[in-house]
């Protein structure tokens, strides 16, 4: 690896946490958007991924934010969501307190090595408790730095937007701290973080690209899956001609639908990439 073609890249965050303990309403006012409200049933069930400019010390900032859904039945993509982040932002809400999915989302942050920030969420809600929150948190190892521990903890209410911009900045202190780089220059790999079949794209794959850059005309292969990089859309589905480190982004091309969880990397040729997609098909 050229150490000259290193560059800074933005933070990956992933929100994780308890079903409805507010993770996608803290994204919603962090990119003044209204996801919650159209999410069916109020549950989110899949990996959002967004880039979003975070205004930090007067500047922006690009940031980029996994949401992942709470819901029990939904922890391969919580551990997906750890695996691929740099910091993971655990929700707790201040009026339930931790609950299995938080602890499962501890535990998948800490297996995955990455630092965890605390957001104990709801704090304008009648019955909210945050100090039990902090006794909770300390009880398992997790000693907020208020109380002389090692954990950020932020207070917040994703709801009203209070103390999200403190939250953020200490979010962006810890990346900091990281000085996280690649070296967008050399062919892109990275992590599928979604994949299915569209009725008329067919094989879709969200990738997130951890090295390199992911350009149009890209030959890819991940797991049994191969082909030439078609169209890359971001998150809003506009057409994009190529992503950078930590940058989200859909593609179209592949012969089949990837696993995700599976690392992509982009080959020199067809050939190549068929070889390793069909030796990888035989294993
Ligand atoms: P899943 O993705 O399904 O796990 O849920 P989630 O963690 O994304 O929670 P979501 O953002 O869907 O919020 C669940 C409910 O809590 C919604 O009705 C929100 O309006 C409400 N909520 C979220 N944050 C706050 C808050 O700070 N204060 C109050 N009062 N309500 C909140
Ligand atoms: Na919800
Ligand atoms: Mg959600």
């Amino acid at each position: 690896e050229d150490l000259d073609s290193l560059e800074d890249r933005p933070p990956v965050l992933t929100i994780m946490g308890h079903v409805d303990h507010g993770k996608t309403t803290l994204l919603d006012y962090i990119r003044t958007s209204k996801v919650v409200a159209s999410e069916a049933g109020g549950i989110t069930q899949g990996i959002g991924a967004y880039v979003v400019p975070v205004p930090i010390d007067g500047k922006l900032q690009t940031c980029v934010f996994l949401d992942t859904p709470g819901h029990e039945a939904f922890g391969a993509m919580r551990a997906r969501g750890a695996r691929v982040t740099d910091i993971a932002i655990i929700v707790v809400a201040a009026d339930d307190g931790i609950r299995p999915q938080t602890n499962e989302a501890i535990a998948h942050a800490k297996a995955a090595g990455v630092p965890i920030v605390i957001a104990i969420n709801k704090i304008d809600r009648d019955g909210a408790n945050p100090d039990r929150v902090m006794e909770e948190l300390a009880s398992i190892g997790l000693m907020p730095e208020s109380w002389g521990g090692d954990v950020p903890v932020v207070q917040v209410s994703a709801l009203k937007g209070d103390n999200v911009d403190e939250l953020l900045e200490t979010v962006m202190l810890v990346a900091e701290l990281q000085d996280l780089k690649a070296n967008p220059h050399r062919s892109a790999k990275g992590t599928v973080i979604e994949a299915g079949l569209d009725k008329f794209k067919g094989p879709v794959a969200t990738f997130i690209v951890q090295n390199g850059t992911l350009k149009k005309g890209d030959i890819i292969v991940s797991g049994a899956a191969s082909g030439k990089v078609r169209a890359l859309f971001d998150e809003k589905g506009n057409l994009v001609d190529q992503a950078g480190p930590s940058i989200p982004v859909q593609v179209i091309g592949l012969d089949n639908v990837p696993i995700a969880g599976d690392e992509f990397e982009v080959v020199s040729s067809l050939d190549a990439a068929r070889e390793k997609a069909e030796a990888c098909a035989e294993s």
